[in-house]
């Protein structure tokens, strides 16, 4: 009797929660299975699959695209667009996107592999977010559902891609203000942040923490080992692993670095700057499930971020310009 009176409760509570979950956007996970292209995610899957186990840095790409579409003008594929005559200053062609951003040739390719299959039905915004999930199951071996309906963006505009982004040099009062402003805690923060435990960066995105001192927020050994790999006044801008323990594992070594103070940028160090966040960061670096729990959680939130439905998007044929009217 109790039993069963338990067990009624947990699911009258779980239908409380199924209706805060799908009323929190009106994505849904499988959407284009009732669209006439059922097979949309295993088509997306497979061609993520074949450029990221040849070159996992452009997993990273990917995670990082999603990121970055999403903060500006939502998850809308406004990354995307190309140059136009019309539109000669897009988001991508900003300093944070240009010429750091990789990825753009896999959702070229997923995009004409299913403008093939089922053309004029799956948007560049669901696209982009189903290759940056099936990055982070690739790299991480972190599996999850995301929801889907995304509509592509009209609009593009690059002036206002460093507003939105946090920066490198960002202590953590301001990166918890711009996740802040798109709806996301202090918690998604700590677990997305994970995300700096694959790829790489320029050097000169942390050239400042090395000269003319090394920066007394950085391991002093670490810093000198950065030193060879970025010399002060270097002809090119050299690129260093974000995580030179696993450099392709999207794994909670992020986190033992930030405490080792072994990270690039000083908005990594910053994590450390507040119990909540050290909290975090201490337990995702305790236990990897957790971490892995809280990425996914938060990659699916950061998902929903303005999204566009009904009629105030497009589906685009070409995901690099806005269709002809
Ligand atoms: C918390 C604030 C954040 C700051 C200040 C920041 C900043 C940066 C910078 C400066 C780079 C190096 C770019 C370069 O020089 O090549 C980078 C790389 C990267 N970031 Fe972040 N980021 C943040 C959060 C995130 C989030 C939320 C994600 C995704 C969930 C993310 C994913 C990545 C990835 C995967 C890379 C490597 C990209 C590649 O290898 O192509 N970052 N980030
Ligand atoms: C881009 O945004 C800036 C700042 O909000 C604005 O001044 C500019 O007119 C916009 N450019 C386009 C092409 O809409
Ligand atoms: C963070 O940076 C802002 C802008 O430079 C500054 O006003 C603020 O005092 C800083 N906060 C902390 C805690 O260092």
């Amino acid at each position: 009797m109790g039993a069963q009176n338990t067990f009624q409760i947990f699911v009258f509570m779980s239908c409380i929660f199924l209706i805060g979950a799908t009323s929190a956007s009106s994505l849904k996970v499988g959407y284009y299975k009732y669209k006439k292209c059922a097979n949309a995610e295993e088509i997306v899957k497979g061609v993520v699959s074949k450029f990221v186990l040849k070159e996992p840095g452009l997993g990273a790409g990917l995670i990082r695209m999603f990121f970055h579409d999403c903060f500006v003008r939502g998850c809308d594929a406004s990354i995307l667009l190309d140059a136009s005559t019309l539109n000669p200053n897009p988001e991508k062609l900003a300093i944070p996107n240009n010429p750091s951003l990789r990825g753009f040739e896999v959702v070229d390719a997923a995009k004409s592999a299913l403008e093939y299959a089922c053309p004029g039905i799956v948007s560049c915004a669901d696209i982009i977010a189903f290759a940056a999930r099936d990055a982070a199951g690739l790299l991480g071996n972190i599996p999850y559902q995301i929801p889907s309906g995304r509509l592509d963006g009209k609009i593009s505009n690059a002036s206002e891609v460093l507003p939105a982004l946090p920066a490198p040099f960002h202590n953590l009062t301001q990166v918890k203000a711009l996740f802040a402003a798109q709806g996301l805690s202090a918690t998604d923060v700590v677990a997305l942040s994970g995300a700096h435990s694959i790829g790489r960066s320029h050097c000169s995105s942390f050239t400042s923490r090395l000269y003319p001192n090394i920066d007394p927020t950085m391991d002093q050994g670490f810093g000198a080992s950065l030193r060879t790999k970025c010399p002060q006044n270097a002809q090119v801008d050299g690129v260093v692993p974000q995580d030179f323990v696993t450099p392709n594992a999207l794994d909670n070594q992020y986190y033992k670095n930030v405490a080792d103070l072994k990270a690039l940028f000083f908005s990594d160090w910053s994590l450390l700057t507040s119990t909540e966040t050290a909290n975090l960061l201490s337990k995702f670096q305790t236990v990897p499930k957790l971490f892995e729990a809280k990425f996914a959680e938060s990659m699916v939130k950061m998902g929903n971020i303005g999204v566009l439905t009904g009629t105030k998007g497009e589906i685009r044929t070409s995901c690099r310009a806005v269709n002809s009217i």
